[in-house]
C-alpha cells in the first residue's frame, strides 16, 4: 500500500497554509493520478473533490437523461458536449461545501470549458491555481489497465502498484472492487487522442495565465501530494 510518510510531512505544512486553499485545478492525461491526488488533498484541506468523470458515472448509474446521453460517449473515450458538462459543473459548484475552495479533477478539459470557468470565477475572491501532473505514456497505460475502484467509497487501487490487502476487495469497507468499462487499452488510446487534441491546449491556456505549476507524477503518491501542496502554497503567496 501507499507510504504516507511524505503525506504526514505534507500534513504539517498544510495546516500551516495561512490562506484558504481556494479553487485548485488538477490537470493531466487519463490515468496520471488526478483522482488519487485529489483524494489526498481532500484529506489534508477538507475541501471537496469535484470530478466530472465521477459525476457523469453517477448519472450513468442512476439512468438520468444526462447519463443516458453520456454513456456511449464515455464508453468510446470521447468527450461529453461542453454545454452538458458545464451545466453539471454549475450545479455542483453552487453547493455550500465549495465555500473555502475545491479541487477540480477532469474539468475543464476543452478550451470552451476553460473559458466558461474563467468567466464564472472572474468575480470570486481567490483565482484558480492549476497544477499539471506529468507521467509518460507507457506508465499511464499500466495505471489504466491495472486500476480497480471501490464502488462504495470510491477508493482507487492498482493491481500492479497499489493493490488492496485482500485481492479484489476494498481495504476500507470490504466491497468488491470493480474495473471501469473505459479502462481498456483500446478506449485508453481514444481518451489519449481526445486529451492531446482538446485538453493539452487547456494546459497551455492555464500555463499562459500564470498561477500554474507542473509536478512529476512518476513518484510515490505521498511525494506527489507533497509536491502539489508546495506548488499551491507558492502560487498562493
Ligand atoms: P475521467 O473519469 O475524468 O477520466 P480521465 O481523465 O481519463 O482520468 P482517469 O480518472 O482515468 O485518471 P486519473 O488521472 O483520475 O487517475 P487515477 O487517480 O484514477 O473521465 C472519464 C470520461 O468522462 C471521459 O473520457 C469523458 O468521456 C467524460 N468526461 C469527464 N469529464 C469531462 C469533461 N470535463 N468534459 C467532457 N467529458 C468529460 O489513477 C489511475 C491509476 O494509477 C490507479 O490505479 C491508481 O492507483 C494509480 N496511481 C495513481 N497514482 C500513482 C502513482 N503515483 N504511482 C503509481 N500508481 C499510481
Ligand atoms: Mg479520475
Amino acid at each position: 500500500m501507499i507510504s504516507y510518510s511524505a503525506v504526514s510531512t505534507v500534513k504539517g505544512r498544510a495546516t500551516d497554509l495561512k490562506t484558504v486553499p481556494g479553487p485548485i485545478l488538477l490537470l493531466g492525461a487519463p490515468g496520471v493520478g488526478k483522482g488519487t491526488q485529489a483524494k489526498e488533498l481532500v484529506k489534508l484541506w477538507g475541501i471537496p473533490q469535484i470530478s466530472t468523470g465521477d459525476l457523469l458515472r453517477a448519472n450513468v448509474a442512476q439512468g438520468t437523461p444526462l447519463g443516458c446521453t453520456a454513456k456511449e460517449i464515455m464508453a468510446r473515450g470521447e468527450l461529453v458536449p461542453d454545454s452538458l458538462v458545464e451545466e453539471m459543473a454549475e450545479h455542483r459548484l453552487q453547493q455550500p461545501d465549495t465555500a473555502n475552495g475545491y479541487i477540480l479533477d477532469g474539468f475543464p478539459r476543452t478550451l470552451g470549458q476553460a473559458e466558461w470557468l474563467d468567466g464564472r470565477l472572474a468575480s470570486e475572491a481567490l483565482p484558480l491555481v492549476a497544477v499539471s501532473i506529468q507521467v509518460d505514456y507507457n506508465q499511464l497505460l499500466r495505471r489504466i489497465t491495472g486500476r480497480r475502484n471501490c464502488p462504495a467509497c470510491q477508493a482507487i487501487y492498482n493491481v500492479y502498484v497499489n493493490p488492496p490487502k485482500q485481492d479484489g476487495f476494498c481495504d476500507v469497507d470490504g466491497a468488491a472492487l470493480v474495473q471501469r468499462t473505459d479502462d481498456t487499452e483500446e478506449v485508453f488510446r481514444e481518451r489519449m487522442r481526445a486529451y492531446e487534441a482538446l485538453t493539452a491546449p487547456v494546459v497551455e491556456h492555464y500555463r499562459a495565465q500564470g498561477r500554474f505549476a507542473e509536478v512529476n507524477g512518476d513518484r510515490p503518491i505521498g511525494e506527489i501530494a507533497a509536491g502539489i501542496v508546495a506548488a499551491v502554497e507558492q502560487l498562493r503567496r
